[in-house]
């Protein structure tokens, strides 16, 4: 995986080199999917984030917060926290019910329209799954989703770059036997994938393929994520990452979150706390040991997200889930 570097981006946050073309984002961004989600609430989060320093951040059509991230953008503008809106880096994706060919560009332009902007840094497919058209919607009926036209949808991104409305595409919960079928068609190959990746979910397999190819990964839920349904987290209350976190003088987010860093992935945290936000990003000037890493390398894994998890339990789908499931085996 390539090594960080500075990116012109005035920030103390590093940076990873994405794409073909010279570019990078930065190393932590801050994710804006919140469960119950306050618009309010979120947008002060990241106002709060930009403050601190994030320059990128990371939102979905179906998280319903890209007008806030666009305000929050232009305020920040406005009260010369950054100096201008291109001074982030905004990532913003294509949902299941958007994942048909003749879809993506006017997606693409509905969310530059919710951010009041001109372009976005990255556009991301956010699952290699098609739902019939419908607004963005979770979670979705079984009986809804359609056979992917990859190739199509693919083409239709790779229009989105070339009108300068996204610098780069990618992914987002692409294994490696998709990404394979991708670049097979691919013109313009995906920059990044977002996936969830963090100690209890550490993906070696894609991590090694996707540095092969080139792709850069991001982490999303690199905390473990949020939960609706259960108070346990399989990173935060890790008793191998709580024993290293006492032993190093840090948080177990923290060594999460450095753990992350250390393989080349960039991260995508998301939390409501400015003690939290600061943190998070508090996590480049020291480094893990051998015997961190091989005690992290010991963690039982285990996978949030799956196919199932994002469609409703009953129904019946004419497509075979098991072909489409979004887990690396
Ligand atoms: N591409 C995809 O399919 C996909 C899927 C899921 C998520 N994402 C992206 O990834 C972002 C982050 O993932 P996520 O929200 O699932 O989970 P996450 O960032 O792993 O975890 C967030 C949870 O951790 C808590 N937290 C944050 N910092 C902490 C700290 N220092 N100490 C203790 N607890 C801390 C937060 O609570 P508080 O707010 O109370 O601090 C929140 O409950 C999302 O916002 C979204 O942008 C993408």
């Amino acid at each position: 995986m390539s090594s960080p570097r500075g990116s012109g981006r005035p920030s103390q946050i590093p940076e990873f080199p994405a794409g073909s073309a010279g570019r990078s984002l930065p190393a932590v961004g801050f994710g804006t999917a919140r469960f119950p989600f306050v618009a309010e609430d979120v947008k002060n989060a990241v106002f709060a984030a930009l403050e601190l320093g994030y320059r990128h951040l990371d939102t979905a059509s179906l998280y319903r917060s890209e007008q806030l991230v666009g305000e929050a953008v232009a305020e920040a503008a406005q009260r010369g926290i950054i100096a201008s809106r291109g001074e982030v880096f905004v990532t913003t994706k294509l949902w299941c019910t958007q994942c048909h060919r003749d879809l993506v560009l006017p997606s693409l332009k509905e969310s530059l329209q919710n951010l009041k902007m001109e372009y976005v840094d990255l556009y991301l497919v956010h699952f290699p799954i098609s739902v019939r058209p419908s607004e963005p919607h979770f979670p979705m009926k079984r009986e809804d989703v359609v056979p992917i036209d990859l190739r199509g949808v693919w083409q239709a991104m790779e229009e989105c770059h070339r009108l300068g409305l996204a610098k780069m595409i990618g992914v987002s919960n692409f294994t490696t036997k998709k990404l394979q079928e991708l670049l097979s068609i691919a013109k313009i190959p995906p920059a990044v994938n977002q996936v969830e990746l963090n100690p209890s979910w550490q993906q070696n397999r894609l991590i090694e393929f996707c540095k092969e190819k080139g792709i850069h990964l991001t982490a999303y839920s690199p905390l473990g994520g949020q939960s609706r349904t259960s108070n346990t987290n399989a990173v935060l209350h890790s008793e191998i990452l709580k024993e290293i976190a006492e032993a190093r003088g840090k948080s177990v987010a923290q060594i999460s979150l450095r753990w992350i860093y250390e393989q080349g992935v960039s991260m995508v945290p998301m939390s409501m706390k400015k003690d939290r936000l600061k943190e998070n990003i508090e996590i480049f000037d020291w480094e893990l040991t051998d015997n961190d890493r091989l005690k992290i390398s010991q963690i039982p894994q285990h996978k949030k997200v799956t196919v199932l998890s994002i469609l409703y339990p009953e129904g019946v789908s004419s497509v075979d889930l098991a072909e489409i499931d979004v887990v690396e085996m």
